[in-house]
């Protein structure tokens, strides 16, 4: 087998492993998948100006993040159903994450619960995403299941009023819950690893494969229609919400999907503890600007105030540093994680993360760079760059 080398090498042989349907819901963006395409060209297009003979022989990728040391300024950001790219998936990356020294943020759509995960890895650094329901009260439940299970910091998406447009999920007969159909049950033969490994495990200890912390009664297709509406997202949430959720949680609170000076403002003046600057990964709404484009503009505006952080497109560790010489005190990365995952297990999560972080180091050496904070302001946009 060929050496995986990269977060490419990762991604192509994931796309052997896992069916076509799963696969395309992590890889692929939204509608013309334009936003995908942006924020790859805006990253593509920055160059990153070195000093040279700086005579440092030691660098490191050490930072603080919110306050608490951490080995790099990296997180692995919330994802959907990483427990149907593995089994336990999300535990898989808690510990892969906690072992390089990063937080994890599970996602409310994560298939191993809050509870799970904790037992999975006691020493990991949780921070727990979330998408508020239509039902206030289960949405408070829930927040007090994570508060307990010693999660940190919660992170807001504030990005995603209403589901979006995944036309190729409608085509290739992707769906949660998992539901059995012609397409998906040739999709599953044809990738017996992940059919064996993966789906059949899931299903014999928990039931249909679905999201872990939505009621139970949604496992069920005789009662899924009942709760569908109780956890449907609440798409009239307001910043009057995030106030009040300001005062209820009394950890770090992030706001995740800003992409103006505008908001971030808004959660900087409603006493948010950072923003995470972010088209989603491309996966929402397909006109969005790159968040490297916005970036600047708003980390110059929260300086001093609240922490700001990045995500979407990274897949190198160069792109993790343009997002720090652009401002950014930390970057999230959502589908390389992933990408090991499917490959191979906590094993492969861990490698994959560790890859990133060698490149970044080795970056930061040809650059003449010690530290995160000495990137700033090394970030030429295409115009200025030397060609
Ligand atoms: C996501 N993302 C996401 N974000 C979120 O706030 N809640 C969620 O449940 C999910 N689910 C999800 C599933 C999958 C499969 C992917 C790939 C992404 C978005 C994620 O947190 C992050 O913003 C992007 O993934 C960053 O872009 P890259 O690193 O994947 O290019």
């Amino acid at each position: 087998m060929p050496a995986l080398l990269n977060a490419d090498d990762y991604r192509l042989r994931a796309r052997r492993i896992l069916p076509r349907g799963l696969f395309e819901y992590i890889d692929r963006g939204t509608e013309d998948e334009k936003a995908l395409l942006r924020q790859r060209a805006s990253l593509d297009a920055i160059t990153l100006t070195p000093s040279v003979l700086t005579g440092h022989r030691e660098r490191s990728l050490a930072t603080r993040i919110l306050d608490q040391h951490q080995a790099a300024p990296l997180v692995v950001a919330p994802t959907a159903l990483a427990g149907i790219v593995s089994h336990d998936g999300e535990t898989k990356l808690a510990r892969a994450a906690s072992r390089v020294g990063i937080p994890f943020c599970v996602s409310t759509q994560s298939v191993t619960t809050i509870e799970t995960i904790r037992k999975g890895a006691p020493d990991a650094r949780l921070w727990f995403q979330l998408y508020v329901w239509h039902d206030r009260t289960l949405t408070d439940a829930l927040l007090d299941r994570v508060a307990a299970a010693g999660c940190d910091c919660l992170v807001l998406t504030a990005d995603t009023a209403v589901a979006p447009n995944r036309e190729y999920n409608r085509r290739n007969g992707f769906s949660v819950p998992y539901q059995p159909s012609l397409r998906s049950a040739v999709d599953g033969i044809l990738h017996p690893r992940w059919l064996l490994g993966v789906l059949a495990r899931t299903w014999m200890r928990d039931g249909v494969p679905t999201y872990g912390h939505y009621p139970d009664a949604y496992r069920s297709s005789v009662t899924r229609l009942a709760m569908a509406d109780a956890v449907r997202l609440d798409g009239s949430i307001d910043w009057n919400d995030v106030a009040r959720l300001r005062e209820r949680w009394t950890g770090r609170l992030l706001v995740k999907g800003i992409l103006s000076v505008e908001d971030a403002r808004k959660a900087a003046a409603i006493g948010a503890d950072g923003i995470v600057v972010s088209s989603h990964g491309g996966r929402n709404l397909d006109c969005l600007p790159s968040p490297a484009d916005c970036l600047p503009a708003i980390a110059k505006a929260c300086a001093g105030q609240i922490a700001v952080l990045a995500d979407s497109g990274v897949r190198r560790g160069t792109d993790v540093l343009k997002y720090l010489a652009l401002g950014a005190g930390a970057v999230q990365v959502g589908r390389l994680p992933l990408w090991g995952l499917a490959t191979g297990g906590e094993a492969g999560a861990e490698a994959i993360l560790r890859l990133l972080l060698q490149e970044m180091d080795t970056a930061m050496g040809l650059l003449g760079v010690r530290e995160p904070r000495e990137l700033e302001g090394r970030a030429a946009p295409p115009a200025a760059s030397h060609r």
